[in-house]
């Protein structure tokens, strides 16, 4: 199987972890996310010890709240000591509404408004990561407003080639996101916000992209930023005192896919930096990272329900299913893949479906071209795998269809997390 947490019962059923799948489909109706939270906890502690290992206390990984961000998943991250990076006042106030604490949380963003910035500092966010030079003039204007000094770090473009795909690519010097180094604006950023009163300059962010699995990406990143440390050092005297490289470790979504060692990275990452800021005569600075993907997406699966079943000879056949796009837009964006598994049986006499969704669109595919028996029929259990990061927050209410709950799965039983989405909260706004 993909994952452990995922099996198959006697009868060839499907389980994960531990439980049985068309039991909880049944339970809760579908379509369903399913979270598997020891597994969540699991890969927080995975991150957790590496860096305890590698860097003793002088680190602290932060989860990426984008990756799915609801109230029960800050409280999980709060128990297991994790920092949180958050890009909006929706992601802050969950986070807070559940007593996550403000002083741990990062908070990013690229377009962020005045009203965010005041949002963020009125509740007293620990650190700004700030994007650009309007929103250096932003935050300092905010901090010296309320007669305080505003934590930031800076964001700079290293210019790398993370080698995944377009969407999810943040290193290279044309991108919206950051200074770039290439130009010599990075610099020039830097040497903006030590002037600001307001601001008190503790370091450097980079984030080059989402699932990388180049083994010497963090690598190339960090001869890119300890040479740019360097040359702040040289020249402004200004000591880099925290380096947040970004989050972007991939995942398996596939059975043919790589599986990254994330402890034996991290531990190759820690000894590279030394090894650069020894050569380099700095500091070793607080060192952060910002996982999302590989926090979540191997605890989450989302179950369906076939509606329909079509064949059209010579063509295609499809398995239509009582969700959609609105729930996993992933491969209508990205042509993302997927493992799908038939929920109540195993794999017997398999011919190739296109898994299909109920919006009103041709393109409203979950995947392509996937196995499943050949007499699959309506009222049958679809699963797709590893739909924890990036589903259930990327989710919308197309066709106003409403988002199905996230149902937690641990110590074999099951709780609500994020209930299912009425058609009565499909009109709570409207006037
Ligand atoms: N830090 C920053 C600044 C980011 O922009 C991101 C992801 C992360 C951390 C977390 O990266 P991760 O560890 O999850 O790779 N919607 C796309 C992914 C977009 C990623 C955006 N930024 C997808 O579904 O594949």
């Amino acid at each position: 199987m993909l994952s452990d947490n995922i099996s198959r019962a006697a009868d060839g059923s499907l389980r994960f972890a531990g439980q049985s799948v068309p039991a909880l489909a049944e339970h809760y109706g579908t379509p369903l996310y399913l979270m598997d939270e020891e597994r969540i906890r699991a890969n927080c502690r995975m991150y957790l010890d590496a860096f305890r290992a590698a860097f003793g206390g002088a680190a602290l990984p932060l989860y990426a709240g984008k990756a799915a961000s609801f109230k029960q998943m800050y409280r999980i991250m709060a128990a297991e000591g994790m920092g949180v990076e958050a890009v909006s006042q929706g992601e802050i106030h969950t986070a807070l509404s559940v007593g996550y604490p403000a002083g741990r949380i990062y908070f990013h963003g690229d377009g962020k408004t005045p009203a965010d910035v005041r949002f963020a500092m009125e509740h007293g966010i620990g650190c700004f990561i700030v994007d650009n030079e309007h929103e250096l003039a932003l935050v300092d204007a905010e901090a010296r407003r309320l007669g305080r000094r505003q934590k930031v770090l800076l964001r700079i473009t290293p210019g790398i080639d993370p080698h995944t795909y377009e969407a999810v690519n943040t290193g290279t010097v044309d991108v919206k996101f950051g200074v770039p180094l290439e130009t010599g604006q990075a610099f020039a950023f830097v040497q903006e916000a030590l002037a600001l009163e307001g601001l008190e300059v503790a370091g450097l962010h980079c984030h080059v992209g989402s699932m990388v699995f180049d083994e010497d990406v963090f690598e190339r990143t960090l001869d890119i930023m300890v040479g740019f440390m360097a040359s702040l050092y040289r020249s402004l005297g200004f000591v880099t005192r925290e380096l947040n490289v970004g989050g972007g470790y991939g995942v398996r979504y596939l059975e043919s896919d790589r599986q990254a060692d994330i402890p034996a990275r991290i531990a190759a990452v820690a000894a590279h930096l030394k090894q650069l800021c020894a050569d380099a005569g700095l500091p070793l600075p607080f060192f952060l990272m910002e996982p999302g993907r590989s926090i979540v997406a191997d605890a989450g699966m989302t179950v369906y329900t076939v509606s329909t079943v079509k064949h059209i000879p010579g063509f295609k056949r499809y398995a239509i299913v009582d969700g959609g796009m609105g729930d996993n837009p992933r491969y209508c964006l990205y042509q993302a893949r997927y493992t799908v598994l038939h929920a109540d049986r195993g794999a017997e006499n398999e011919v190739i479906f296109d898994l299909a969704g109920r919006c009103c669109e041709s393109g409203d595919i979950i995947q392509p071209a996937i196995p499943l028996p050949a007499d699959t029929r309506p009222g049958e259990h679809i699963a797709v795998c590893t739909t924890g990061a990036y589903n259930y927050s990327m989710a919308s209410n197309y066709n106003r269809l409403g988002r199905p709950p996230v149902v937690m799965l641990r110590g074999g039983e099951s709780y609500v997390a994020v209930r299912r989405e009425s058609i009565e909260d499909l009109c709570a706004l409207d006037l």
